[in-house]
Formats: structure tokens, C-alpha cells, sequence
């Protein structure tokens, strides 16, 4: 039985260095690249009805990366910020960003604070931009969030489930994570959304993510759309309740 859109997409976004290397060019060159893919990726995106779409622009681990790579990647988050401004409000997006944002430089935190805030009762699909983002990380997170529940008596260990652990993940506000998209050959999820992807649709494309362009995307919903989700079920069940999800 076919299946209708995802309602939310995550995306980790990898090659954008050897897409760089690979043409002579530095690094950077394939960042500034990748962020015009993610422009046209979240354009197409709303306007094709996703609800959700998530994507991994900065790790945890990519703090240590060298210095001025990092720096770069930091004034483009800055830029992208600023220059897509009206893009995001005319279109009903409301930005999030998860991750550990404390870490970023003020001078990125505050205009996308400030968008966050702006954009916060747009309804059109939400944008959330994992930055300083992992996925144990935010496990460990929804853990001591329970802990501390437990502790001041809210909560009895005993009734710790799924979906109580799911509600303290930093993703607490998105639907149900459906398709998993990683670009540029490599088929790992990199300490991305990793409860979130516990049901997810995975897909993996060789193409690089400075070259992913709507196409592209068209194609991973197109792939997502010919796939059976059992979770855990058989064929014949799914064909008579094909809503049933995960948490
Ligand atoms: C992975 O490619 C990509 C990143 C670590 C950064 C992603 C950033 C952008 C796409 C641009 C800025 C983002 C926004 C939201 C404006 P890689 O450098 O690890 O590539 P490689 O594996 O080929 O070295």
C-alpha cells in the first residue's frame, strides 16, 4: 500500500567538503555551496506540505574541526539568519533549533533567538536547524529531565515509558520523525536524531549535498512513498490500518 507524504524530514547534510575538494576549491567554498542547497531544499519542502523538516547543520562533534572552518560555518549560519528573514516569515516557517545553542557565538544566537521568537506562531512548517546537535547528547538530556522529575516527586519511576522519555527530547514540539535523508554516499546516522529515527524510512543518496536541489528531494519523497512501514506488523495488518506508528 502506497504511502502519503512524510510529515517530517530530517536531512544530514555530508560532502559538502569533498564536493569542495573535489573541484580544487577550500572547504568553505562547499559550505557556502551547501547553504544555497538548503535554501531550495526548505523552499521545496514547504511547498510541497511537509510539516517538519530537520536539519543537521552543525554537531557536537563539529567543534573540532579547525578553527577557521568553524568560524566560517558560523558566519554562514549568521547570514543565513539575516538573508532568509523574509523568506521564513512570508512563508509561515516557523524556526527552531536544537542542539546545545549555548555553545554558539552570540552574534549567531541572538538573530536566531530573535527569529525563533518572530517566527514562533507561523503555521506553514516548522524549520528547526540542529546546531551543536546530538543525539545521545539529547537522550542524556530527556534522561536527566526525568531524573529530575522523579526527584521532586512529579513522576514515580514506575511509570516511565516511551512516551514520556520522547516528550523531553529537544524535538518534543515536531511530528514523528518519517524519513531520514543523508546525502554523499555514506551510510551512517552520525549521532543524529537517533530515538527519533528509531521508525524512520532511511535514504541514502551518493549525490552530494551541494548539489542536492529539489529534484533530489523529490526524488528521496518519491522513494519514501513506495515503502511498506510495518512497525513491526505484518503486510496484511499494515493493509488494514496503515496509520499505526512508533511513539
Ligand atoms: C557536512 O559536510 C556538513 C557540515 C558539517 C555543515 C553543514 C552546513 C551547511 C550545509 C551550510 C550552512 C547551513 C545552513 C543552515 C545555512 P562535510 O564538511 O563533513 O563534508 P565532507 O564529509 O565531504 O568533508
Amino acid at each position: 500500500m502506497a504511502v502519503g507524504l512524510p510529515r517530517h524530514i530530517a536531512v544530514i547534510m555530508d560532502g559538502n567538503g569533498r564536493w569542495a575538494t573535489a573541484r580544487g576549491e577550500p572547504r568553505i567554498a562547499g559550505h557556502r555551496e551547501g547553504a544555497k542547497s538548503v535554501r531550495e531544499t526548505v523552499r521545496a519542502a514547504r511547498e510541497l506540505g511537509i510539516e517538519a523538516l530537520t536539519l543537521f547543520a552543525f554537531s557536537e562533534q563539529n567543534w573540532d574541526r579547525p578553527p577557521d572552518e568553524v568560524d566560517a560555518l558560523m558566519e554562514l549560519l549568521y547570514r543565513y539568519v539575516l538573508e532568509e528573514r523574509a523568506e521564513i516569515m512570508d512563508n509561515q516557517i516557523r524556526l527552531t533549533a536544537i542542539g546545545a545553542l549555548d555553545r554558539l557565538p552570540s552574534f549567531v544566537r541572538q538573530p536566531l533567538f530573535e527569529l525563533c521568537e518572530a517566527s514562533k506562531e507561523n503555521r506553514g512548517m516548522t524549520l528547526c536547524l540542529a546546531l551543536s546537535y546530538g543525539g545521545r547528547e539529547d537522550i542524556v538530556g530527556a534522561a536527566r529531565a526525568l531524573a529530575a522529575d522523579v526527584r521532586s516527586g512529579r513522576i514515580d519511576p514506575d511509570e516511565i515509558n516511551e512516551v514520556l522519555l520522547d516528550a523531553r527530547l529537544a524535538t518534543a514540539s515536531l511530528p514523528p520523525l518519517d524519513l531520514l535523508i543523508r546525502t554523499s554516499g555514506e551510510y551512517r546516522i552520525s549521532n543524529f536524531l537517533l530515538w527519533q529515527a528509531a521508525y524512520a524510512e532511511l535514504y541514502f543518496t551518493p549525490r552530494m549535498w551541494p548539489e542536492f536541489r529539489r529534484p533530489d528531494l523529490l526524488e528521496a519523497i518519491e522513494a519514501f512513498r513506495r515503502r511498506e512501514r510495518r512497525f513491526g506488523r505484518v503486510s496484511a495488518q499494515v493493509a488494514d490500518e496503515p496509520a499505526k506508528r512508533g511513539p
